[in-house]
């Protein structure tokens, strides 16, 4: 069915570029769909790290709009993504968020299933009942270097130019040896673009974020992105002095600006995200040999930025839950073998971003009800504080422009 969406053209044809978006962005459920079909449902996104599924048979159940997927370590070692969906009579399979289990059993009929998603068993079905024609449907998974992705659409984007890119700066974290020292999701009642919008700058650390404000540098230039693409020369200086020290540093973004990877100085002397910026693990995750490499910040849109440092490594995962509902989810990884209490202070090693979450919670929330207001106009963003937002919003825009619903216009309007 062709759908009308002449007005969502309309809105995006007046944007003015440097402004924040007009309200129906942040609102309406309408644009929200559009979002999820056109963005969610079809790039890849990253889920969990693999190091969360540590044993065969180990799952993690993960909701976004209606799919309901299931990633499972196999027998064989592989992770694989599966729709958490019984082909007999479509019941969920897993109920549980994460777990461990021999098979996949249905909990309606018992129809039985193996890891890598064959059906094995299906109780008092005709004789001739054709077993491998009903194994579960797979979802595109790809485990990039200890981080696991998946794509929902039928056909996956291209994901090798973004691995060769991003396995480099990865590798030297070795997050294949890591364990997860903690996990933890907020939901924040706002569109997930103004989570990105947030993240994408920090002119509002100053006097929001006392705690990460010790360790992560006000330079705009760490969170933002040169319309140009330079590189001012203090941070050209530190990438080239990790690079020397063979720890892969130099700013990259993709053409159509969807990542973005750069490993950054921190504040002064802080090594780690932890309040007095010294080490928050003793027994390190990876092998980068400098110290004070800082953190090799890592976004992808639209589901995930990430923190990588000498000594742990943090993921953020976004997934939107409605038009003014978003949920954030945090995991911190440590070296599998780093002992809770000896190696690292679970407080210690989590208080700075559990503050800060928090703190963006509240900054976002806010910054969804003052747009809810009749009286809201888009404002201008800070060419020299917020170039990261207008990159932001200007990669959602185009691909809002040219993706499959305005092609849709298109035809509504032949
Ligand atoms: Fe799964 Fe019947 S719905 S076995
Ligand atoms: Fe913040």
């Amino acid at each position: 069915m062709t759908r009308d969406t002449t007005w969502l053209k309309e809105l995006l044809l007046r944007r003015q570029s440097g402004y924040s978006l007009e309200q129906p962005f942040y609102t309406s459920p309408l644009i929200f769909n559009y979002d999820m079909e056109q963005l969610f449902f079809r790039e890849w996104l990253y889920v969990i790290p693999a190091c969360q599924l540590p044993r065969h048979g180990s799952y993690f159940s993960y909701s976004l709009g209606p799919y309901r997927v299931l990633i499972v370590r196999g027998k064989d070692d592989t992770i694989r993504a599966f729709h958490n969906t019984c082909r007999h009579r479509g019941s969920m399979l897993c109920q549980q968020d994460q777990g461990q289990m021999a098979r996949i059993v249905c909990p309606y009929h018992q129809w039985t299933y193996e890891l890598d998603g064959r059906l094995l068993w299906a109780r008092d079905m005709p004789s001739d009942f054709d077993l491998p024609q009903h194994g579960l449907k797979a979802i595109n998974c790809r485990d990039l270097n200890g981080l696991v992705y998946i794509c929902l659409a039928d056909e996956a984007p291209d994901f090798e130019a973004f691995s060769q890119l991003a396995a480099p700066y990865l590798q030297v974290h070795d997050l294949q040896n890591a364990r997860v020292a903690h996990t933890s999701t907020i939901v924040e009642k706002a569109n997930w673009k103004l989570v990105w919008e947030n993240n994408r700058e920090c002119y509002h650390c100053e006097s929001n974020h006392p705690s990460l404000c010790r360790s992560f540098p006000l330079d705009p230039e760490v969170a933002g992105v040169r319309p140009d693409g330079s590189t001012p020369e203090r941070l050209q200086a530190h990438f080239t002095r990790c690079e020397d020290a063979g720890v892969p540093a130099q700013f990259r973004i993709d053409e159509d600006g969807q990542y973005r990877l750069a490993r950054m100085p921190l504040q002064g002397n802080a090594v780690s995200y932890t309040l007095d910026g010294e080490a928050g693990v003793k027994r390190p995750l990876g092998h980068v040999g400098l110290p004070d490499a800082g953190t090799l910040m890592k976004f992808h849109y639209p589901s995930t930025w990430g923190h990588f440092l000498p000594d742990q490594s943090m993921t953020f995962r976004v997934t939107p839950i409605g038009p003014m509902e978003t949920a954030v989810t945090t995991t911190w990884l440590v070296h599998k073998d780093a002992v809770e209490g000896v190696d690292y202070d679970l407080d210690r090693l989590t208080t700075v971003w559990l503050h800060t979450n928090d703190e963006d919670r509240v900054v976002v929330e806010n910054n969804q009800r003052g747009i809810e207001s009749p009286a809201y106009v888009p404002g201008p963003y800070s060419p020299e504080q917020e170039s990261g937002v207008s990159q932001f919003v200007d990669w959602y825009c185009e691909r809002l422009r040219t993706g499959q619903p305005m092609s849709q216009i298109a035809i509504h309007q032949s």
